[in-house]
Parts: C-alpha cells; sequence; structure tokens
C-alpha cells in the first residue's frame, strides 16, 4: 500500500505501521452496498450468506458500531467477518485469535525489550500491533472467539470503542479513528465449553448478529460452491444424504457438524474416490465420516451408524 504523502511530517508511530503493515495490505475498491457485498461474497469468497446477515452488519458500521457474530461452530463466523470487513473498509482486514492471555501489548503494542533498555520505552523501541495498525490504517480488525479472552481485555476493548480512539500511555500519545473504514467484527461461540460470559457492558455496545445453520437449500448451494469440480465424484443422491445425515447429527450427537465439516467431509470422500479414479461410494463416505466427524469418542456409534444406514 502506497504511503500517504505526508508521511514525512507524520508521527513515527504512524510511519512504523505503514512500514510494517503496509505491504500485507491489499488496497481494493470499498463495496458498501449490502445486496452488492453479498454478491461479492458468493463469486469471490464463495461464501453464502443470509441477507440479513450482510444488512445488519452495514447497518452497524454506518453507526460506528461493533458488531458481535455468534452462533455455532463451523456456521462461516470468521470468513463471513473477514470477507465483509475487507470489502466494506476495502482493504485487508486484520484477524485478531483471542485467547485468554491476549492484553493491549499483543494488540496495541510492545516495546522492544533490548531497544527499550538501550534507548528507554519511548517511539524508538515501540513496536505497534494489528489494532493499532488497523486504527492508523483505516481497515477492519476481526476479533475472533472473544469469550476466549479475559475481562481486563474486554474492558480494555470497550474503552477503545466507544471514543474510538487508541491511547498508548507510554508514549504519552492519542491515535483517533480516521474514516469509517475501521469497523470490528467480533465472534464468539456461547455453546463452546469453558468460555467466559460477556458483561452486560460489553453487550451493550455491540450490534449482536445471530447465526444459525443454513436451511437445506443454502447448505446444498454451499457444497457445490466450495466443492466446485470435486462434486462430480460424488452421486447427487449421495450429496443429499449427507446433508440429511448432518441434520440428524446436529441433534442426537454431542459434537455438532457445522457446515465446515460437512465441506470437509465430503472434500474428503470426493478426494478418495478420484484416488481411485471412480465415483464414491458408501465406503469412502465412512471412511471420510469416520476422518471428519468424529471429533469426540463418544459420536462414533451414532456417526457410524447414521452413515452406515444411508448405503
Ligand atoms: N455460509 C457459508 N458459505 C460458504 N462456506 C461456508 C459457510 N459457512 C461455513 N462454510 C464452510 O465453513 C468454513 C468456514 O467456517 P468458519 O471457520 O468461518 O466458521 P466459524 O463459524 O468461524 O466456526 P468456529 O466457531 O469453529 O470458529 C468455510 O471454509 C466453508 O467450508
Ligand atoms: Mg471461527
Amino acid at each position: 500500500m502506497n504511503n500517504p504523502k505526508n508521511l514525512l511530517v507524520e508521527d513515527p508511530i504512524i510511519r512504523k505501521v505503514y512500514e510494517i503493515y503496509g505491504p500485507l495490505i491489499k488496497p481494493r475498491q470499498p463495496v458498501r452496498n449490502p445486496e452488492e457485498i453479498i454478491k461479492r461474497l458468493k463469486n469471490e469468497y464463495r461464501l453464502v450468506v443470509k441477507p440479513y446477515i450482510v444488512y445488519l452488519t452495514v447497518a452497524a458500521f454506518l453507526n460506528n458500531r461493533p458488531v458481535l457474530y455468534e452462533g455455532p461452530p463451523g456456521t462461516g463466523k470468521t470468513e463471513i467477518g473477514e470477507a465483509i470487513l475487507t470489502l466494506w473498509a476495502g482493504k485487508t482486514a486484520f484477524v485478531l485469535p483471542c485467547s485468554e492471555n491476549y492484553d493491549e501489548y499483543r494488540v496495541i503494542g510492545d516495546f522492544h525489550p533490548a531497544m527499550a533498555m538501550a534507548k528507554g520505552f519511548n517511539e524508538e523501541s515501540f513496536i505497534p500491533r494489528p489494532l493499532l495498525a488497523a486504527l492508523i490504517l483505516d481497515t477492519g480488525v476481526l476479533i475472533d472467539e472473544i469469550r476466549r479472552s479475559n475481562e481486563d481485555f474486554q474492558n480494555m476493548l470497550l474503552d477503545i470503542i466507544d471514543k474510538r480512539r487508541i491511547i498508548v500511555p507510554e508514549l504519552k500519545k492519542v491515535y483517533y479513528q480516521r474514516g469509517i473504514g475501521f469497523q470490528i467484527i467480533f465472534t464468539s461461540n456461547p455453546l463452546d465449553i469453558a468460555q467466559s460470559d460477556l458483561s452486560e457492558a460489553f453487550l451493550r455496545r455491540v450490534i449482536r448478529i445471530e447465526f444459525k445453520y443454513p436451511s437445506m437449500e443454502e447448505e446444498y448451494e454451499i457444497v457445490k460452491l466450495r466443492l466446485g469440480n470435486l462434486i462430480d465424484r460424488i452421486p447427487g443422491k449421495m450429496v443429499k444424504t449427507a446433508l440429511e445425515i448432518v441434520r440428524i447429527l446436529r441433534k442426537k450427537a454431542v459434537y455438532k457438524p457445522g457446515t465446515a465439516d460437512l465441506v470437509s467431509w465430503l472434500t474428503i470422500t470426493a478426494i478418495l474416490a478420484e484416488q481411485k479414479n471412480r465415483e464414491a461410494t458408501i465406503n469412502e463416505l465412512i471412511e471420510a465420516a469416520r476422518a471428519t466427524l468424529i471429533k469426540n469418542p463418544e459420536d462414533e456409534e451414532v456417526v457410524l451408524e447414521a452413515v452406515e444406514s444411508a448405503g
């Protein structure tokens, strides 16, 4: 990405951000019309997204509010969030995968230890991190699996979200949002075990958008889009059966297969068949099911029963 013309007179941190993160950001034409976004998601990103998700997300962005995508695993939250942020800003979005020990040093900035010892905690030893970089570059940030982070981290984010600015106290500096490209999408899976509750203060600020499993028709479309030519290796009837089986497993199994699991199940089935240079049989379907759908020993029986009865 080209540096701004006035870079020389700008702050050294801004210069560093452009040097470090600029090359990672691919500029493109921003797309802000919901219908156009839906089209691009499908044609460019191979994502079939329910219109309400796009309309609500765009409404939140126009209102400069962050969005929370909540829903079961493998329903496209991360991929869809990243793609919408990229289309909206017209620049590659940043993705921050949360963990329990995430803090401001990991997302805003840190000091190079040796350099800080030698030269002090100053602009020279400061290393900008992705959230600060996104604010300066005016691009989107996906904060993935927010429930895995700790409460202090969430409170720190609230302050940034409310005021749309980032303070770096050690440098006595404040950086402000520069345009509407800087938007935030959080993702979360409330059903995941060992995940913390989000505070009321946090939930009050976000526009919460619930993700659900796609309908049969939508999921069939996703499978076709994702498998491409590989779909020809699987008899049409078998694809339909697989769609029905995941619906049974979403009711009965401990590990509920998401669309992501369905796609990998059928992709592996098709590749196994391709390796044998023929159409997939029930054997490949079962072999691939074992490898992609059983994430929990308790589910072995229910998965195999569902798939074998389809033969
Ligand atoms: N709506 C969709 N359109 C196209 N592909 C989809 C869709 N939903 C899920 N997928 C499939 O799932 C994958 C993306 O799942 P992703 O990791 O984004 O889901 P997630 O909801 O973030 O899951 P998790 O909760 O496990 O993080 C895609 O690579 C694709 O195979
Ligand atoms: Mg995800």
